[in-house]
């Protein structure tokens, strides 16, 4: 299984917090938002993980997370998306790195309270999505299910109510979403839509779906930023983050400290 982390695009709805960096460095309580889409894959067991970023900061997450995990047994690895296409360019971008193997991706804004290794590890074929009860499924990827849990329909950003289920940005698919991914037509919006991935393996009755049932965060706005911050500290949620990636930030942090000593000796 391989890891992917989409970290592109420009962040408009933050301007002009994202005029300087980019949407996931920004903090979310005392660490930066990508950390936590980084755990959840770790905690996942994956090894072998892309993060695809956008041009104007790719320094900086290099910077960040280049050497981080290297001496904890994960490799991180970085391709440019020069333009973002949409979600399910990720796989197109990816396509090299993905290989023959599977591939879970998740958003670089998306944070969640939930353990997903179970999902990861038994994964076998296929798709595998994610459906989260909300109050405002218009805003996402929604999943209708029928009185026997089936997937009936899934649509993006419903304009009409068909449920109250969306899919947060956790996906688990099998090498076939590459080839998959080249097909899509651009949505309205002029994007290439991750929803037509799930609907692709949905066609071929190869798409299966477990509930998410704690926290899921998405911090595209200032409020649900904020209100990251927020849940992250109430909750204790750093307490769920894997241990290497812990003692990797101490350890980085004391290098980045040595550093300032030295400079100014
Ligand atoms: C995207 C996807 C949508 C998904 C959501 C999760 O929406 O298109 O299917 O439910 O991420 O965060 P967007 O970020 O483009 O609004």
């Amino acid at each position: 299984m391989k890891g992917i982390i989409l970290a592109g695009g420009t962040a408009t709805r933050l301007f002009p917090l994202t005029a300087t960096t980019s949407k996931q460095l920004l903090p979310v309580y005392d660490r930066q938002m990508v950390f936590y889409p980084l755990n959840t894959l770790v905690k996942g067991g994956i090894k072998d993980i892309l993060m695809i970023v956008a041009p104007d900061h790719s320094g900086q997450f290099l910077n960040l997370l280049g050497s981080l995990l290297k001496n904890h047994g994960v490799s991180i690895m970085f391709e440019v998306q020069k333009v973002p296409r949409g979600l399910a360019d990720a796989f197109i971008v990816g396509e090299t790195f993905i290989d023959d193997d599977n591939v879970t991706m998740i958003l670089g804004d998306n944070i969640f309270e939930d353990d997903f290794g179970a999902q990861i590890k038994d994964f076998k074929s296929g798709g595998h999505i994610f459906a989260k009860k909300v109050s405002d499924p218009e805003r996402s990827g929604v999943v209708k299910f029928d009185e026997n849990g089936r997937v009936l329909q899934i649509v993006e950003k419903p304009k009409e109510w068909i449920s109250d289920y969306a899919i947060p940005g956790l996906y688990i698919y099998d090498q076939r979403v590459c080839g998959a991914a080249r097909t899509v037509k651009p949505s309205e919006r002029g994007e290439i839509e991750i929803t037509s991935l799930h609907n692709y393996y949905l066609e071929l009755g190869e798409l299966t779906v477990s509930k998410c049932e704690g926290e899921w965060l998405d911090a595209g706005t200032f409020d649900s930023l904020l209100e990251a911050s927020t849940i992250v500290k109430q909750k204790e949620l750093r307490k769920n983050f894997h241990p290497i990636i812990n003692q990797a930030i101490a350890e980085f942090n004391e290098e980045l400290k040595n550093i300032c000593k030295k400079r100014l000796l």
